[in-house]
């Protein structure tokens, strides 16, 4: 016999820079709980197959349970010319059992097991990810709640544009994350059918009972085709798009935060616990937990791009190839579970800075209003526009700004303009005429959150 585990037609052994090119058991120590649940079950569809005895049923469980035991104090050794996970375990559990560990694999395959190792493992890491969006979610609904009367300005192409409540703005990214959170849950759908019974692709030759399987592991259902379900990563792909886009999000509200928090704006202040120093600047506390988060998007895109340029191209059934998603799927993972948990300590411990807010709420930011009171003064609105953008010239001509504008001034531009025009230079009252649903007048916000808790509530 050589030194091979699945060595029966070898003589020769692995050359030792292939073992390690080969080798996936660094990444694939987490998939060890996972394996031996898989185990577990398919031990007892071969004994409802009579392929165990009872006895031997037992024999093997046991075995798994030490393993598991040893996995979980850390001492179950594993070595690079394990090669992966499954062998690595069959190994243990020949040393612990003897030679009916061997009965384990009849009519298995790696191929089958390692989809379902994944789906498994996934299944229970998007909960995670989910609880920890919620909580951002909850965090930003629960700040928009409590800040709703603060007012700052609002921007379109980073330019001054409307009034806006700073609610709004926070609630604008909770909505956009409540559809990342339905999008997980869809991805979740899929990941829980099981792929376990479809052997190295063409099934089991052994009148396995697959549903006895997906009740023992908990799924909600089994893959229907052998060899889509060996060869099939749509899951990794779906589940790293949505984290991606996710990303994308977190990445957008990293960058108002920000710009939010220069000096030049002042708008939010960071918490220390979240912002560092410059190593020769002593006045500097940069944002690196908001450039951490706008980076990590382009890491996780990084790896949906590596798992689709690794898939395309390959052929049906199980291709070695197929053994790169684990790394980048992993990684994906970890650093949204990171991510996620920054993003809502960021948020709950911001300050926010209102009389900035307030100073910067500058009168032309209520030149639109100005084009709206001539509107209700029967004016079609496109010669209002034209209007308004006049007193903003004029006033930009004089050096004023445009609410000191005098009667004169604005008559001479438009003999509709009287002295109520007046009333035009109120902030709030400019808030709060966008009452449509969606809006960012006070009673409109308000609809969001409750909305918003609504849905919370439900999950
Ligand atoms: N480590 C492998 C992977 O992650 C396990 C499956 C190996 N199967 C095989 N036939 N070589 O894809």
């Amino acid at each position: 016999e050589g030194d091979k585990l699945l060595g029966g037609r070898f003589v020769g052994s692995t050359d030792p820079i292939m073992e390690i090119l080969s080798s996936s058991i660094s990444t694939e120590q987490r998939l060890t709980e996972v394996d031996i649940q898989a185990s577990m079950a398919y031990a007892k569809a071969l004994e409802k197959a009579s392929i165990l005895t009872k006895t031997e049923l037992e024999k093997i469980l046991s075995g798994l349970e030490k393993i598991s035991e040893e996995s979980s104090k850390g001492v179950l050794v594993m070595t690079q010319s394990d090669e992966d996970i499954q062998t690595a375990i069959e190994r243990r559990l020949k040393e612990l059992i003897g030679d009916i560990a061997g009965k384990l694999q009849t009519g298995r395959s790696r191929n089958e097991q390692v989809v379902t190792d994944l789906k498994l493992l996934l299944k229970s890491s998007i909960s995670v990810i989910s609880t920890h969006l919620l909580q951002l979610i909850k965090t930003l609904v629960e700040r928009a709640a409590i800040e709703i009367d603060i007012i700052m300005p609002g921007y379109t192409h980073l330019q001054k544009a409307l009034p806006i409540r700073w609610s709004q703005f926070l609630l604008s990214h909770a909505v956009a994350l409540t559809r990342d959170s339905e999008r997980l849950g869809e991805v979740k759908k899929r990941i829980t059918v099981l792929p376990l019974g479809s052997g190295a692709l063409a099934g089991n030759p052994l009148e396995i009972d697959r549903e006895l399987l997906r009740s023992e592991l908990d799924m909600t259902s089994i893959t229907l085709n052998s060899i889509d379900a060996i060869s099939e990563r749509d899951f990794v792909v779906e589940l790293i798009s949505v984290a991606t886009l996710l990303m994308i999000h977190l990445s957008k509200l990293a960058e108002d935060l920000i710009i939010f928090s220069t000096t030049e704006f002042g708008f939010v202040t960071l918490s220390d616990a979240y912002s560092t120093g410059s190593s020769l600047l002593p006045q500097k506390k940069n944002p690196d937990s908001l450039e951490l988060i706008r980076s990590k998007a382009g890491r996780v895109f990084g790896r949906l791009a590596a798992v689709l340029m690794v898939l395309k191209g390959l052929p049906s059934t199980y291709n070695k190839d197929l053994q790169e998603d684990k790394e980048a799927v992993f990684d994906v993972v970890d650093t949204l579970t990171a991510v996620l948990q920054v993003a809502t300590g960021v948020i709950s411990t911001l300050q926010v800075n209102k009389e900035n807010m307030e100073k910067a709420l500058t009168p032309e930011l209520l030149s639109t209003d100005l084009a709206l009171y001539l509107v209700r003064k029967g004016m079609p609105f496109r010669q209002a526009h034209v209007a308004s953008g006049k007193a903003v010239h004029l006033a930009e001509t004089k050096g004023i700004a445009i609410n000191k504008l005098t009667l004169e001034d604005l008559k001479s531009i438009s003999p509709l303009f009287a002295s109520d025009v007046s009333q035009v230079f109120n902030i709030v009252n400019s808030v709060e005429q966008y009452t449509a649903v969606g809006g960012t007048a006070k009673s409109s916000v308000t609809a969001q959150i409750e909305q918003l808790r609504e849905l919370l509530k439900k999950q």
